[in-house]
């Protein structure tokens, strides 16, 4: 059994818990507030699920994944992290998060921002391109006629791998990015950012996406 650690639950993060949940993953959710707020989520997930600290849900979890705000990110347990693969669902949006130079100068991405914080994991960019609600309402299974495909990037291999077969037990076909550095390919205002695509054409989306100051 494969366990699934939650740092947020709001919107993507209940989404994502769902899922874990509905393809038998045990799933430990958390977020700022405690344990406590999140009983209701916890007992419509059922017998496969809990809720505890951040630390708590990174220190039990095979896979984890950090789906809060980008601000929060400074209080994340590193240590705890360490050694794991992370799935970073984090977008930018300045007016919610404040200004975050490096990425207003675009000399880094949301991704390797989440990197550079947890530098003993293995950061995984996914999921940060698709509406909460279309989790699971796109969610199709293994090879469905033009099912919805999400990317994945990360600055290792084989962690890009573990997210893809992730992505495809959750119901999505990959496009692998590769690097993280490559990330901004898929960041807010880019073609590929929200909309349903396949894989042909998210392939094409992120090719065509262009840098902020391109635009
Ligand atoms: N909503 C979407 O459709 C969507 C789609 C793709 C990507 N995203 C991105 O995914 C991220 C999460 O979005 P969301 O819409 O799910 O946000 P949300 O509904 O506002 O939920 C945020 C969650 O993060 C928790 N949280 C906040 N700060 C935290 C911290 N320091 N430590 C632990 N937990 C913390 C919150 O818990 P408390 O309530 O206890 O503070 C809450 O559970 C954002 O970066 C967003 O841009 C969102």
């Amino acid at each position: 059994m494969t366990t699934l650690g939650l740092i947020g639950a709001g919107h993507i993060g209940s989404q994502l818990a769902r899922l874990g949940v509905a393809n038998g993953y045990d799933v430990v959710v958390s977020n700022s507030r405690g344990p406590d707020t999140l009983q209701d989520l916890v007992t419509e997930l059922g017998d496969q699920a809990r809720a505890a600290t951040p630390a708590e849900a990174a220190a039990a979890a095979d896979l984890v994944v950090v789906t809060i705000p980008l601000s929060g990110i400074a209080s994340l347990p590193v240590a705890e992290l360490a050694g794991k693969i992370v799935i970073d669902t984090n977008n930018y949006y300045p007016q919610r998060d404040g200004n975050i130079p490096a990425l207003d100068d675009e000399s880094t991405t949301v991704s390797e921002l989440l990197q550079d914080k947890l530098p003993d994991s293995k950061v995984v960019k996914a999921f940060n391109h698709i509406y909460a609600s279309a989790l699971t309402e796109d969610a199709q299974p293994t090879g469905s006629d033009n099912r919805r495909a999400l990317i994945v990037a990360g600055d290792d291999a084989s962690a890009r791998l573990r997210v893809t077969e992730l992505l495809n037990t959750f119901g999505f076909d990959a496009v692998d990015l590769g690097p993280l550095a490559e990330g901004w390919r898929i960041q807010r205002d880019t073609p590929g950012y929200g909309p349903r695509m396949n894989d042909a054409e998210l392939r094409a989306a992120t090719v065509a996406a262009k840098r902020y100051r391109d635009m």
